[in-house]
């Protein structure tokens, strides 16, 4: 079977915010706001470059208002924000984000262990931001976490995935995020969840965020893409994760991704060597190896000088 892989997977850069919110070490406000500036030049259309959330929940991305009105914004990039109530919402509207996340989880006992809320008070909280950014220059997209599985609960009803897909295109959203929190998700099942989804809406509106917790983001990927998947999450150096999901692990690596859709010939108009030299400052920021793997094995096309005194 001959695949059509001509037409372009968008990638979506979260390193800023999700592989950002479960780092130890401090990374200071003007090292954020440069891992941005640089992934601003990478070609990106999208980066996720903070989180209004809680300062006591995620003390790593508290700096949130200074990294969004410190960046240098690139014409073309939309620069969002994720929250999780409406105090998030406004302060994401002071600071000019570009789009607004909203999240929660179809889990219930990850919502009220990430979140401190029951999913119906987070939905209701979502309808007080609908009506908040009512004529602001600002999109918004709703997220349903833990969409393939949940870490308390194990397997997840598809039927209550679409019930908060529909109640989120219900609010108004004008896009939807299926969020594989820790991993869970394997091919069949992303095929069945994005061909349910691209039924209420289109693809340019539906955006897939993997983690690579069971080694499975590529596998997940390629299946969402081949049913007709356009966008996608991922984190420069396979950095990420939720502190509230007990043995999360990073997303999806970016340079991964775009070495993978290189290799198969799928456009993503993303800059692999300039996310390599990126990717590979990482460790000295943060004090630690990462698990992306391109950044240390190189691409196919980096070959190294064959061994001296070979005999034909
Ligand atoms: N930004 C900053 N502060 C916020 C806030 C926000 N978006 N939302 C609430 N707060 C503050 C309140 O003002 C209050 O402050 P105070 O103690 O100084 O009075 C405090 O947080 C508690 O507010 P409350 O509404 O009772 O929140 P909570 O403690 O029940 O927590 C959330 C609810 C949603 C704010 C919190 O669980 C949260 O931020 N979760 C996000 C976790 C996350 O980012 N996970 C990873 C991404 S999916
Ligand atoms: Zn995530």
């Amino acid at each position: 079977m001959i695949r059509d892989y001509s037409s372009t997977l968008i990638v979506q850069e979260v390193a800023p915010r999700d592989g950002l919110q479960i780092e130890p070490t401090w990374v200071e406000t003007r090292d954020k706001i440069a891992l941005i500036n640089q992934l601003s030049l990478a070609g990106f259309t999208r980066i996720e470059a903070g989180s209004f959330v809680s300062p006591k929940a995620i003390p790593a991305l508290r700096d949130g208002e200074q990294v969004f009105q410190g960046i240098q914004r690139q014409p073309g990039v939309i620069y969002v924000a994720l929250i999780p109530n409406l105090k998030g919402a406004q302060r994401a509207l002071a600071a000019n984000a570009d789009e607004l996340n909203l999240v929660m989880s179809v889990s219930q006992t990850h919502n009220l262990a990430n979140m401190r809320m029951r999913r119906e008070q987070s939905l209701a909280g979502f309808g007080e931001i609908v009506a908040a950014v009512q004529g602001q220059p600002v999109s918004l997209n709703a997220s349903v976490a833990t969409a393939f599985g949940c870490p308390f609960e194990g397997r997840i009803d598809e039927d209550d995935v679409m019930r908060i897909v529909d109640a989120y295109l219900a609010l108004g959203v004008q896009g939807v995020t299926l969020a594989d929190t820790t991993g869970m998700a394997n091919p069949r099942q992303v095929e069945r969840m994005v061909a349910r989804v691209l039924t209420r809406l289109p693809a340019d509106a539906l955006t897939l965020h993997f983690h690579n917790t069971r080694g499975l983001g590529l596998c997940n990927v390629l299946a969402a893409y081949e049913v007709g998947a356009r966008r996608f999450d991922s984190a420069l150096g396979g950095l990420g994760g939720c502190p509230f999901a007990p043995g999360a692990s990073g997303n999806i690596c970016t340079e991964d991704l775009v070495n993978l859709c290189e290799e198969v010939g799928i456009p993503t108009g993303i800059d692999l060597p300039h996310l390599l030299q990126l990717s590979r400052t990482l460790p000295a920021l943060l004090g630690h190896e990462l698990p992306g793997q391109v950044a240390k094995a190189g691409r196919n096309c980096d070959l190294h000088a064959a061994p001296v005194g070979l005999i034909d």
